[in-house]
């Protein structure tokens, strides 16, 4: 009897462990339209979000505030069927520091039929868009049949990226790194957009817009961090506690369960891109392996930017 009952407090302390009770935003409270005018819908409980591409544009929303460190997180559904089109939930700093900003990556890469979605994560520090630090993953559900939750665990030397709970990739900062590692104030965004020239399987598949609208639905969003004020930079106002940066050592062990599983690519595995793996990477040379299709791994470079900074003027 008191067996069982320690097993059901564990079960218990596991599951609120892991979840969060951190406050749900209400859209227009925390977040502005960036562009796709009418592509972006709020819905009437205030708080979820559709974003859908068309011929004519995509969209996407953006934190009024700019954080340093916190929790991020988004319940998000994509879009099903020959999309090709970009769902990203990110955080960036690039329309402030052009020449060396900072960025925290989820992208979603699109799909075709019957074939799986791929997730990717990246990161870059202080403009080192010359060393994409991407990872590609598969997931064990269709992301289009449900809402998920993705966050953006971000400290002064972590980067945790998680999927419904489940520690996916840990970035830490190494001294190697040096400036590499975000560490400058950044805005929250997602986007829907047309990336028809490189996302699903390196630009084969484009977006059929027969099936548009494609709609990305949010809800859920949590943005717990350090905001900071955007004139004088250093004065920060905290609600998250920064503690408990690292993984504790169970999830660890999902983590690495995950990572043997899903991942499909791993900038430090990849010798045709880095000769030399960045300084960071701890590469087990039995477990280097070639991309399996080298010719299906395109990335993104820099027009993620240059994108919405077209799509801001079309709707301005
Ligand atoms: C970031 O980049 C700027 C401009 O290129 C440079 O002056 C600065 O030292 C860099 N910071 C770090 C931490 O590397």
């Amino acid at each position: 009897m008191d067996y069982l009952l320690l097993i059901l407090c564990s079960i218990f302390a596991l599951v609120s462990g892991s979840s969060t009770t951190l406050q749900i935003s209400s859209f227009d409270e925390v977040f502005s339209h960036l562009f796709g005018d009418n592509n972006l819908q709020v819905l009437k409980d205030g708080k979820s979000v559709h974003l859908s591409l068309d011929r004519r544009t995509g969209s996407g929303f953006l934190s009024h505030d700019l954080y340093l460190h916190g929790f991020f997180s988004a319940s998000i559904k994509l879009p099903a069927y020959y999309t090709a089109g970009v769902v990203a939930f990110y955080m960036s700093n690039g329309d402030i520091y052009e020449k060396n900003h900072d960025e925290i990556d989820f992208e979603f890469l699109g799909n075709i039929r019957g074939k799986e979605w791929k997730i990717q994560t990246n990161i870059y520090g202080n403009g080192s868009t010359s060393v994409g630090r991407e990872e590609r993953y598969s997931l064990w559900f269709d992301p289009c049949d449900d809402f998920h939750q993705y966050t953006i665990r971000w400290s002064q030397d972590h980067i945790i990226f998680y999927v419904d709970n489940v520690a996916i990739r840990e970035i830490k900062r190494t001294e190697s790194m040096g400036g590499d590692y975000p560490s400058k104030p950044m805005t929250l965004y997602a986007t829907i957009w047309d990336a028809s020239e490189w996302a699903t399987n390196g630009g084969k598949y484009k977006v059929n817009y027969k099936y548009a609208p494609y709609i990305a639905e949010f809800t859920n969003l949590v943005l717990h961090g350090c905001t900071v004020d955007p004139i004088e930079l250093l004065s920060l106002q905290c609600d998250h506690e920064t503690s408990s940066d690292s993984i504790v050592p169970m999830d660890r062990v999902k983590m690495e369960s995950f990572r043997k599983k899903h991942m499909k690519y791993s900038y430090c595995q990849d010798q045709i891109r880095y000769k030399t793996p960045p300084s960071e990477c701890v590469v087990d040379p039995k477990e280097a392996k070639k991309p399996k299709n080298i010719d299906s791994i395109t990335f993104r470079g820099h027009h993620h930017g240059k994108r919405h900074q077209q799509s801001r003027l079309e709707s301005f």
